[in-house]
């Protein structure tokens, strides 16, 4: 963390979002690391006031509230308790999942949660998707959305979600284990339970890889928020160039040593 000894207050991080390019109206995905803004006034629900602020009553906020993990896949049964099971993905994430007005999707790895004018519109129906980031996903629906954004607030493209979205829009094997697992879903008044296809950590990945190919379209802002780089993009526009580039060469974000291991089978021309 930034010792300064001036805390980053909300008015600053407001005035970082908007020069960053986010507006009021825009349905915004945001990835964060809260130490790389520097001391922050107010931690990470400050985080969650000012992005609420800069997108306003017509706009909505969403985080990503993982909860998958490596130990996922074949044997390995999920359990997921909408309200309980606490994410993975920092502290504003969780600090938004845990506001009352949240509304989190009810998938069992890929959760997110949303406040705002769409939260309702674009977490409905997660559980149904048997694979974590695909069509009927708020990842998809984001895409499809005009106004949806994607925001790298302190971190970068490695964990951009929606590139995930991409490898299932393009069908790349190497995202999924091969063989469904058995999930249960605890909502708040009932339970489902289905099999769901589980996200494959056995790839490394190198979604940075994308970042020159935004840069020479000029399709991401990047600027400071704090002192953190961020990075702000149209989640629809990122979703087709990457589909672009996934399609012409099906191992494009596999890291290096993984590509020239010759491991990873990715369904596609193989
Ligand atoms: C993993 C990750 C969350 C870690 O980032 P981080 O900044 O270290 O952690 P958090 O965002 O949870 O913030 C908590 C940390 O902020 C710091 N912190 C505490 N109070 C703070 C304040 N007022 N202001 C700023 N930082 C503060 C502390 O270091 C704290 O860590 P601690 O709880 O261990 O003491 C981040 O690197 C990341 O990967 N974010 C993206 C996650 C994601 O969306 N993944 C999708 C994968 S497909």
């Amino acid at each position: 963390m930034n010792r300064s000894t001036v805390p980053i207050s909300l008015d600053a991080i407001v005035s970082g979002l908007t020069g960053l390019g986010l507006r009021a109206g825009h349905h915004v995905l945001v990835h964060s690391s809260l130490s790389a803004l520097g001391r922050v006034a107010g931690g990470a629900q400050t985080v969650v006031d000012a992005l609420l602020q800069v997108v306003g009553p017509s706009g909505t906020v969403l985080v990503p509230t993982l909860t998958g993990t490596e130990a996922d896949g074949e044997g390995v049964a999920l359990d997921f308790d909408l309200a309980q099971t606490p994410c993975w993905t920092g502290a504003v994430a969780e600090a938004a999942r845990r506001r009352p007005e949240a509304i989190r999707s009810a998938h069992p790895t890929h959760s997110v949660a949303a406040i705002g004018a769409a939260a309702a519109r674009l977490t409905s129906d997660h559980e149904q998707c048997i694979t974590p980031c695909g069509t009927g996903s708020p990842y998809a629906k984001l895409a499809a959305d005009p106004d949806g954004v994607v925001l790298l607030l302190g971190c970068d493209h490695e964990s951009n979600t929606t590139l995930h979205h991409v490898e299932e829009l393009a069908g790349v094997s190497y995202h999924l284990h091969p063989e469904p697992v058995p999930g249960v879903v605890r909502f708040f008044d009932r339970t489902e339970t289905r099999d769901y296809w589980v996200h494959s950590w056995g790839t490394p990945r190198r979604f940075s890889a994308i970042e020159p190919l935004l840069d020479q379209r000029g399709l991401q802002t990047r600027r400071a928020v704090g002192a953190a780089d961020a990075r702000l993009m149209s989640a629809g526009l990122l979703v087709t160039l990457a589909l672009d580039v996934l399609r012409a060469d099906p191992r494009f974000f596999i890291a290096e040593q993984a590509r020239m291991s010759g491991a990873n089978r990715t369904g596609v021309g193989d």
